[in-house]
C-alpha cells in the first residue's frame, strides 16, 4: 500500500494513546475510519479530533470474538470495502506468576492476544477481496523479550508476534494481496499504566510513576513511525529509541540478554 488516499482504515482502541494517535494521522492522509473501543466517551473525542476525515464510531470489546465477527461485517457493509485494520486496543497486568489470578490472566489473553487474532481472522476475507490489504498487530517490546511481573502480558504479545509473522508468510506464500506488519513500541506515554491491573503486593503509584519515567515516545510520533512502516510494508515496526535497542540487545544476546533484565528488574521492580 503506497497510499492511504481514500483507504478505509479499521483501529481497534482508537478511544485513546496509540490508537486515537494512528485514527488522526490516518485522517490526515485521507483515510476514511472505521473506529472502534469500549470506552465511548474516549471514542467520540478522537472522532470529533479527526472531523476532517470521513468517520464511523463502533462501540465494540474485543475480548467477545461474535461481536468482532458482527463487526467485521457492519463495516466492510457500511463502507463497501476494508483495505487496513489496525489491532491496537490492549490492556497490561503488572503482577508475579506466583501471585496472579487465573481471572486476570484470562482477561489480558482475550483482549491482547485473542482480540488480536479474532481481529485478523474476521476481516482477512475483506482485505483480500480488497485487493490491497494491510493487517497491522500491535505487539510489544515486551513481544521481544521476557521481563519479570509481566508473564502474562509477555505471553499474549509474544503470542501477537507468532501468529502475525505467520501469517505475513502465508499471504506471501499464497500470493494474498495481503500484506502483514507487526508493531513494537517501547515505552509510549499513554493511558496505559493507568488501566492497568497491578497485584494486590505491588505498589501501584510506583508502578506509574516508573512508567512515566521510562515512557519516552509520544502517542504522534508513535503514530508517525507506524504508518511510516506501513507504507514501507515493514515487517516488524519498532517504535522508539528503546525499541530498537532491546531489539539489537535480543539479535546480540539471544537468551542472555536475561541477567541484564534482572540486574535492572532488581533495582527498580523488587525494592
Ligand atoms: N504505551 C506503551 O508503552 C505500549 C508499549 C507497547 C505496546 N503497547 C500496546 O499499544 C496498544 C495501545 O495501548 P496504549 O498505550 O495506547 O494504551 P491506552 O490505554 O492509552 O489505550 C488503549 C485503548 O484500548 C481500549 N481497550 C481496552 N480494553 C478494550 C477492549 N476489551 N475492547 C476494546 N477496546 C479496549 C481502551 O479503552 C483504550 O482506549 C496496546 O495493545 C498496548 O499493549 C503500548
Amino acid at each position: 500500500m503506497k497510499d492511504l488516499n481514500n483507504r478505509v482504515a479499521v483501529v481497534t482502541g482508537a478511544g485513546s494513546g496509540i490508537g486515537r494517535a494512528v485514527a488522526l494521522a490516518l485522517a490526515t492522509k485521507g483515510c476514511r475510519l472505521a473506529l472502534s473501543d469500549v470506552n465511548e466517551v474516549g471514542l467520540a473525542e478522537t472522532a470529533e479530533q479527526c472531523s476532517i476525515a470521513e468517520v464511523r464510531t463502533y462501540r465494540l470489546d474485543v475480548s467477545d470474538r461474535d461481536a468482532i465477527y458482527a463487526h467485521a461485517e457492519q463495516v466492510a457493509s457500511d463502507f463497501g470495502q476494508v483495505n487496513l485494520v489496525i489491532n491496537n486496543a490492549g490492556v497490561a497486568l503488572s503482577c508475579s506468576v506466583r501471585e496472579m489470578t487465573d481471572e486476570d490472566f484470562k482477561w489480558i489473553m482475550d483482549i491482547d492476544f485473542w482480540g488480536v487474532a479474532h481481529g485478523t481472522r474476521a476481516f482477512l476475507p475483506h482485505l483480500i477481496a480488497s485487493g490491497d490489504g494491510h493487517v497491522v498487530n500491535i505487539s510489544s517490546v515486551f513481544g521481544l523479550i521476557g521481563v519479570p511481573k509481566q508473564s502474562a502480558y509477555n505471553a499474549a504479545k509474544f503470542a501477537v508476534r507468532g501468529f502475525t509473522e505467520s501469517l505475513r508468510q502465508e499471504m506471501k506464500l499464497e500470493k494474498q494481496p495481503v500484506a502483514v506488519s507487526c508493531v513494537h513500541p517501547g515505552g509510549i506515554r499513554t493511558n496505559i499504566a493507568n488501566s492497568a491491573r497491578i497485584g494486590k503486593s505491588e505498589n501501584a503509584d510506583a508502578q506509574r510513576k516508573g512508567f512515566d519515567k521510562i515512557a519516552m515516545t509520544t502517542p504522534d510520533k508513535a503514530a508517525n513511525i507506524i504508518i511510516r512502516g506501513i507504507l514501507k510494508n515493514e515487517s516488524r515496526i519498532l517504535v522508539g529509541p528503546d525499541a530498537w535497542g532491546i531489539d539489537a540487545l535480543n539479535r546480540v544476546l539471544g537468551s542472555a540478554y536475561q541477567p541484564l533484565v534482572e540486574r535492572f528488574s532488581r533495582k527498580n521492580l523488587y525494592i
